[in-house]
């Protein structure tokens, strides 16, 4: 069984409280993903192997801690997943990015995949799926069954900086297996599938495509 983290800390709490203001600009939309992503970055890679290496300081020979292993692939959902993006390269600047497309169709919610290209070699590395919202949890889930399906990496971890117990039971019920990440849990989904009270459209608040 994978872990689920919901994140719980004061800076997290003050940035989403931004971060939902509906008079919050795309600038600063756009920069708080970016701040959150990095704190989340924090959390997702506390289980990361760790090897021993021999250097010197100024002063003598000692022994550290070096991450062991090899890289990890970043895969953002496009589009309010790439928001997350820089932020986790800033915590891991060697980390491979591929990405998916996915959109929900507006009448059923589901998701439909339009784009989907990873780095080749994904056998024995981690794949963080990055995405702001976990609504539905559809397109998280299809995310994971794709990446699943089609690069069979060594583990998946799933990280969303805002979802709601509906996202989070559905993912979880579908992908027993996989690492959970929230960084602040919201109410509930409207019929619409909106996340309640939540920020609106990631993708439309990132990008400034709200008509
Ligand atoms: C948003 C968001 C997630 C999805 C979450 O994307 O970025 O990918 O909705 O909802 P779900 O959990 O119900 O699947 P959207 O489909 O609006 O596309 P966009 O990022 O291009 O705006
Ligand atoms: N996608 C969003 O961008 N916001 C929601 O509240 C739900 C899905």
């Amino acid at each position: 069984m994978g872990k689920t983290i919901i994140m719980e800390h004061p800076l997290i709490e003050h940035k989403i409280a931004i971060l939902k203001n509906r008079e919050t600009g795309s600038k600063l939309f756009r920069e708080l993903i970016d701040e959150l992503g990095m704190l989340m970055a924090v959390e997702v890679t506390k289980d990361l192997k760790l090897k021993v290496e021999q250097i010197s300081t100024p002063l003598m020979d000692t022994e550290v801690k070096m991450i062991d292993g090899k890289k990890l692939i970043l895969v953002p959902i496009l589009r309010a997943g790439i928001g997350m993006v820089d932020g986790f390269l800033n915590m891991l600047p060697s980390a491979k990015v591929g990405h998916i497309g996915l959109y929900r169709e507006p009448e059923t919610l589901e998701p439909v995949e339009y784009f989907c290209k990873l780095p080749k070699d994904t056998e024995d590395r981690e794949i963080i799926i990055l995405d702001p919202m976990l609504a539905t949890g559809g397109s998280a889930e299809a995310a994971v069954r794709f990446v699943k399906e089609r690069f069979n990496p060594k583990k998946i971890s799933v990280a969303c900086i805002i979802g709601c117990p509906e996202g989070l039971n559905h993912l979880r019920e579908k992908h027993s297996d996989i690492d959970i990440y929230i960084a602040y849990m919201d109410e509930k989904l409207n019929e619409h599938g909106y996340i309640l009270p939540g920020l609106g459209d990631a993708g439309d608040r990132l990008f400034g495509t709200k008509q």
